[in-house]
């Protein structure tokens, strides 16, 4: 573990938080007192800083704005109703931050510095962590490379960095998904198991598509036959079909390891449900929908938590739920909540204290 003397810390005069209201606050809008910065030079990560949040300046040959060499994750701090305050399983994030970093062709970032760093941070900052239900401090890490050159290589530098975001729900009401079977968001040999940011930059396009049709996300499928389910927009997907619960498998590569849904998978396991990790057609979706075995749909994720989808559409065939009927993925919702703001037992060990 790093020691808190290696990472220099200069504080804010005055909090900004005076300034702000917490209660209902929106999803990544507002940030807090302080940031992490580090970079990477000459092979070695150099000087931690912790300091007054603030714009940076960069040159603007910068590769990361051209060619798109840029990660990310998206990790939550919850108080108890005690006022500790709590990070929902940061070491997976900082795994896969890393797994990110080597499909990207970027440095490691050691784990002293991701997680003495993030919570040195959130510590200082722990004032910012709201307490209202479906609130919490969302923590975003990233790393994107900072050489001044247009060719087209990996860089020699690099930024890491950590900045914080109280924040309300991503998504406030049950959802309309749209099924895509025109674009595409990920290949098995692509870097779809990868949070890089381009994922995010080429969905946005589809994305308003759907939007344009009146949907919110959309669901993604294969690319060679537009038959599999693969992931939506911002969340992993889960089925309720009949007593199993089915979610789309991580081997090919194309799927987005989310430790929202391996949580999901822990808790639904818990509840005595069958979960299959496995390839899901569409047509098995749709055949399960007229035979009144489709009982739920929902998305997971850091962000939106367990969102309820209460409409999917593919081609012309609109399905359609009443989300006020379901049980498991409020109760899903609710376990988790009750983990998270301390009200149930952490029996996972999920919750690392800071
Ligand atoms: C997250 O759930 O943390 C995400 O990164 C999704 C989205 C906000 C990009």
């Amino acid at each position: 573990m790093i020691a808190a003397k290696n990472i220099n810390i200069t504080k804010v005069e005055r909090s900004k938080l005076n300034d702000i209201n917490l209660e209902n606050i929106p999803f990544g809008k507002y940030f807090t007192d302080h940031m992490l910065e580090v970079d990477y030079e000459d092979g070695e990560w150099k000087q931690v800083e912790i300091k007054p949040y603030q714009p940076l300046l960069l040159d603007p040959s910068v590769a990361a704005i051209h060619y798109g060499q840029s990660i990310f994750e998206g990790i939550k701090a919850y108080k108890n109703t005690n006022g500790e305050a709590f990070i929902f399983r940061p070491l997976d994030n900082y795994k896969r931050f890393n797994i990110s970093a080597e499909r990207m062709e970027m440095p490691q970032v050691p784990e002293d510095i991701f997680m003495e760093g993030m919570r040195l941070l959130v510590s200082l900052d722990n004032n910012w962590i709201p307490q209202q239900s479906d609130h919490a401090l969302y923590i975003r890490p990233f790393m994107f490379s900072c050489d001044h050159m247009i060719g087209v290589r990996p860089s020699d530098k690099y930024k890491f960095m950590i900045i914080l975001s109280p924040s309300g729900p991503y998504y406030t009401t049950p959802m309309r998904i749209y099924v895509e079977e025109e674009y595409v968001r990920a290949v098995p040999g692509g870097v779809g198991y990868a949070k890089a940011a381009g994922n995010y930059g080429a969905a946005m396009h589809p994305t308003a598509e759907a939007k344009k049709r009146g949907y919110d996300q959309v669901l993604w499928t294969d690319a060679f036959e537009h038959k599999y389910v693969q992931e939506c927009g911002t969340m992993n997907v889960f089925f309720i079909i009949g007593n199993k619960a089915i979610t789309p498998g991580l081997d090919s590569g194309t799927i987005l390891a989310g430790v929202t849904r391996d949580s999901v998978i822990a808790v639904l396991k818990d509840m005595g449900v069958e979960v299959e990790e496995r390839r899901l057609s569409i047509d098995e979706i749709i055949e399960a929908h007229k035979s009144g075995q489709l009982q739920e749909v929902f998305g997971t994720g850091t962000a939106a938590t367990i969102s309820l989808i209460k409409e999917l559409r593919y081609k012309d065939y609109v399905m359609h739920f009443d989300v006020d009927t379901w049980k498991s993925g409020p109760y899903i919702k609710e376990t988790l909540n009750g983990i998270r703001y301390g009200s149930l037992l952490d029996r996972h060990g999920w919750m690392e204290k800071i």
